[in-house]
């Protein structure tokens, strides 16, 4: 069986990694440029581009990407919502595809508000059979708009739907294969939503479609005690933990070489730190894979 991003991207150097693009780091960045390193640029952070202006933060990525290939990272894509997809948005993402030409273009298998109001959370769907096809319909209407593919990363859980149908590793591989999209496996929200709903991860691993996988994340998470017991919270502000580098292993054995990426969004460390992260994730890729 073709293996991870191979039929679906054009791949990265297997000698890559990459790390998620943050503010406090432009300067390490630019002054110093990091060999080897992709980077992954939160897509809203520099949307405001429509009349080809944008401040600050456009122009940093510009520079950058002068010496880093870039993919993009939607947050507010909102694909799991009622509402219809927001050609608004959509304009200024493709917009942003076009100045900055990223390796590929991914945003979260959830919703993110209704009534276009946005609630600023990735918020999990019930997995039914009803929301398979309404989530299929509207990714296909994006693709086709963007003018390419798309991949779609897990989100973390704390709860489930009573009504939900399907197990969410079912849900996220056949959106995969009906919306002929790609999937980005996020390892760490694997972790969380197994701990804190009870399931194997390694099952969930074992019923992705491998040729489907086209980007992972790793990042670390929080642990905190509840009324309920214990609670993992998908928190991205501290190193990746040791369970979730060993899940990292399980996914590499079954889905080969993939571009994989470290995410720190709070407590953010010196870029060196982040960089290290980035360094185990590589061996650990090669020794593996
Ligand atoms: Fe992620």
């Amino acid at each position: 069986m073709m293996k991870g991003s191979q039929m679906f991207l054009e791949p990265f150097s297997k000698s890559e990694i990459g790390l998620g693009l943050r503010a406090p780091h432009y300067s390490a960045i630019l002054e110093s440029p990091p060999k080897q390193t992709w980077f992954e640029a939160i897509a809203e952070n520099y949307m405001g581009v429509e009349k080809g202006t944008g401040g600050r933060a456009i122009r940093v990525l510009e520079k950058i990407r002068c010496n880093h290939d870039i993919v993009l990272h939607g947050v507010s894509l909102n694909i799991g919502s009622v509402d219809e997809p927001s050609e608004n948005y959509l304009k200024r993402l493709k917009s942003l595809i076009a100045r900055i030409e990223p390796k590929w273009t991914s945003d979260h298998l959830c919703w993110t508000g209704v009534n276009g109001e946005n609630l600023h959370d990735l918020l999990p769907l019930p997995y039914t059979e009803e929301v398979l096809d309404h989530v299929v319909e509207k990714i296909l209407w994006v693709q086709d708009f963007l003018g390419r593919r798309m991949l779609f990363e897990n989100v973390s859980a704390y709860l489930t739907f009573k009504h939900s149908q399907m197990e969410e590793w079912e849900f996220l591989s056949e959106i995969s294969r009906r919306a002929d999209c790609g999937i980005l496996l996020d390892i760490n929200n694997i972790y969380v939503s197994s701990k804190n709903l009870g399931f194997n991860p390694l099952t969930y691993l074992d019923h992705i479609p491998p040729a489907r996988v086209g980007q992972i994340h790793l990042a670390g998470h929080s642990i905190q005690k509840t009324n309920h017991g214990i609670c993992l919270i998908d928190t991205h502000d501290r190193p990746v933990p040791e369970p979730v580098w060993a899940l990292y292993v399980e996914a590499v054995k079954r889905f080969g070489w993939i571009p994989t990426l470290i995410e720190w969004d709070a407590s953010i460390p010196e870029f060196s730190i982040l960089a290290a992260e980035g360094e185990k994730a590589r061996n650990l890729m090669e020794v593996t894979s």
